[in-house]
């Protein structure tokens, strides 16, 4: 538990880095999976400037985004493309063959070949060395809402009505929210080396509290990380605070 969440975020960016770093020595790529929304914002501004000031390189770096809306254009303002090169990408040296991220432009029936070739794509490359995530308040972990099985892999799915309601304000009403989308799995994302959960503000205490705390449920996809042995929780005093 932080104080605040640019303490945390410079911490987390540093835990970043030092992978990155320690990858680079061996001449290896860094696999980092990446999620968007607000929290890890304050996150990629401290990777940016330790690129900018600090001589940090992403040349090694291999991402792949947790999720996407679908349908959605790479150039509309909500897509998770524009949000990921605006907050990070385009700012550091990643060669841009090195990006993945779910697509979603695809025809519904390419959708599960899709989704099968980007599990593949990240065997391929040797494995999720770190997985950064958010929480939604419905306690979703990537977009995996309740009902998302402790298995599951990359694929689409129908978002919750409370996750539309939270995203309204990006699309200008609830109406224009996608209803689906394509994210990794909960299988996905156990099966990185690492996980860092972030979470902060009040807004986020009362899931957060269920999340480490609750019983392990199908209802609140991320209290499934109580059984991965190498997820971390990374919080603000305000999110902790309904811990007891
Ligand atoms: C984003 C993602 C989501 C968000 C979550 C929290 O790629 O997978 O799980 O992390 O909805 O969103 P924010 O950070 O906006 O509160």
């Amino acid at each position: 538990v932080y104080k605040d969440e640019n303490s945390a975020s410079v911490k987390v960016a540093k835990r970043i880095a030092k992978i990155i770093k320690k990858r680079q020595e061996k001449g290896k790529n860094a696999v980092l999976g990446l999620a968007t929304g607000a929290t890890p914002v304050k996150v990629y501004e401290e990777l940016i400037r330790l690129h900018k000031e600090e001589g940090l390189s992403f040349k090694n770096v291999i991402t792949f985004n947790l999720d996407e809306y679908y349908p959605m254009q790479p150039d509309e303002n909500q897509s998770y493309v524009k949000f990921m090169d605006e907050n990070l990408f385009n700012h550091v040296d990643i060669p841009r063959e090195n990006i993945n991220i779910p697509d979603g432009t695809l025809a519904k029936e390419d959708i599960a070949d899709f989704c099968l070739k980007y599990e593949e794509k990240i065997t391929e490359v040797g494995g999720l060395d770190l997985q950064v995530l958010g929480i939604g308040r419905t306690g979703h972990i990537g977009f995996n809402e309740p009902g998302s099985a402790p298995n599951s892999g990359t694929r689409l799915v129908t978002l919750d009505d409370l996750t539309r309601r939270d995203a309204s304000r990006d699309f200008g009403g609830k109406e224009n929210v996608p209803t689906k989308a394509i994210t990794m799995g909960i299988g996905t994302i156990f099966k990185a080396r690492e996980i860092i959960l972030m979470a902060w503000s009040k807004k986020k205490a009362p899931i957060i509290k269920k999340a480490v705390e609750g019983e392990i449920s199908g209802s609140v996809p991320a209290t499934y990380l109580q059984l991965n042995d190498h997820v971390e929780f990374i919080l603000d005093e305000d999110a902790a605070s309904e811990l007891t």
